[in-house]
């Protein structure tokens, strides 16, 4: 029986940050790393929480004879050291990227075997998050509970504090874990592409925004603090030109996805350039008021509590008896949609911090196609009624 005990504390709220893959995919290289760190401060979107910069996968090209990971010598020339150090310069953390079987996805050495030698290596290095993968690993559900808990244990014992993010894609029910295998998220799905619909075959490994969103119904209740469902990498920004495929997203449905994943309690991490961002993209990534719904510290996921036709509504409870709620139109047409909560509120559109003043017992909008209004319900005391 281990003594290592899973540690919540590390990710009270859901992750935040950038991750390369999206926007880079093998390509990463540290000049681009530090960049993005460097704009996460400039953009404002680090004092807005998003303070996780993480290479993925094509950092390393092997080991060293001592058998440890070895960086890319052409892409990551001063080494991940060095490279940590002048992310934590500026306010930030880094993170990386391995894999719970004998190779990465991308073809590279994965951990198997090498979990403690590799959790010190990241330690030493400064590392402050890890996303473990799972390709050319057995399919077997209770051997990647072996795997993820040999690495959790690992990071809980490599001296440093370091957030874990276990990326199997659901295929193994990973939300019920025992202890998340001292994880701090779980990927849900296959990877994410740049896509809002588009009936794609999901055996196919890519999942557009409204296949993940299908496949998060009846999670919820496996959320909490320190234990959050990853609903993968934010697509927004992309514009179809990301390493990952799909077309692109109108910039609705860019804006009903991050409302949609900050009401799901999501790890929010930024998967677009954010050297060549639009600013009305990097407006979506700025969007406080559905921050604040997803660091809620409650840490609730929404529940899809409607489907009617084309028409959904979410609801996550936040702190105080308020909820947050999504009403999302999947439709071609406008559409009103309404909400009937028991009781009296005060409601807030957070799209626009719009006062709507107080309902009781129903609340409707009216919704653009792809759209999502998102509100924020404070009940009324009777007192105050
Ligand atoms: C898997 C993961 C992705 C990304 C790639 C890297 O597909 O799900 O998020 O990390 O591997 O190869």
């Amino acid at each position: 029986m281990s003594d290592v005990r899973h540690d919540p504390t590390l990710a009270l709220t859901p992750p935040m940050g950038w991750n390369s893959w999206n926007a880079l995919g093998i390509r990463v290289d540290e000049a681009a790393v530090l960049a993005h760190a460097e704009l996460l401060v400039s953009t404002g979107l680090a004092e807005l929480g998003y303070t996780q910069v993480i290479i993925d996968d094509g950092w390393h090209d092997g080991r060293d004879r001592a058998g440890r990971l070895r960086p890319h010598a052409g892409r990551f020339p001063s080494g991940i050291r060095a490279l940590a150090d002048r992310v934590h310069a500026l306010g930030l953390r880094l993170g990386i990227y391995s894999c719970a079987g004998v190779r990465t996805c991308a073809g590279l050495p994965g951990s198997y075997g090498m979990e403690v030698e590799d959790a010190a290596t990241f330690a030493e290095w400064g590392v402050d998050y890890l996303k473990y993968d799972y390709c050319h690993a057995p399919d077997d559900r209770d051997e990647a509970i072996r795997r993820y808990t040999r690495m959790g244990e690992a990071l809980r014992r490599c001296g440093r504090p370091i957030v874990y993010a276990v990326c199997e894609w659901g295929s193994r029910q990973p939300w019920s874990f025992p202890d998340l295998a001292h994880g701090h998220s779980a990927r849900t799905t296959f990877d994410i592409i740049d896509a809002w619909d588009g009936n794609l075959d999901y055996s196919n490994r890519g999942a557009s925004v409204t296949q993940i969103l299908d496949r998060q119904h009846g999670l919820h209740t496996y959320a909490a603090p320190g234990r959050w469902n990853d609903l993968d990498m934010l697509v927004v920004g992309l514009g179809g030109r990301g390493y990952i495929g799909g077309g692109g997203c109108t910039d609705t449905e860019y804006r009903s996805h991050f409302g949609l994943w900050c009401l799901h309690a999501a790890p929010l991490i930024i998967g677009c350039d954010l050297r060549t961002v639009r600013p009305e993209h990097l407006d979506i990534l700025r969007w406080r008021a559905a921050i604040a719904v997803d660091q809620d510290p409650c840490g609730h996921q929404a529940e899809r509590v409607r489907r009617e036709g084309r028409c959904e509504v979410f609801v996550k409870a936040l702190d105080r008896g308020a909820q947050a709620v999504g009403l999302l139109n999947r439709g071609e047409r406008p559409a009103v949609i309404d909400h009937k909560p028991w009781g009296r509120f005060r409601v807030t559109d957070l799209g626009d911090g719009a006062d709507l003043g107080v309902i009781e017992n129903a609340v409707g909008r009216e919704v653009p196609p792809h759209g999502l209004a998102l509100l924020r319900l404070d009940p009324c005391g009777a007192l105050e009624g």
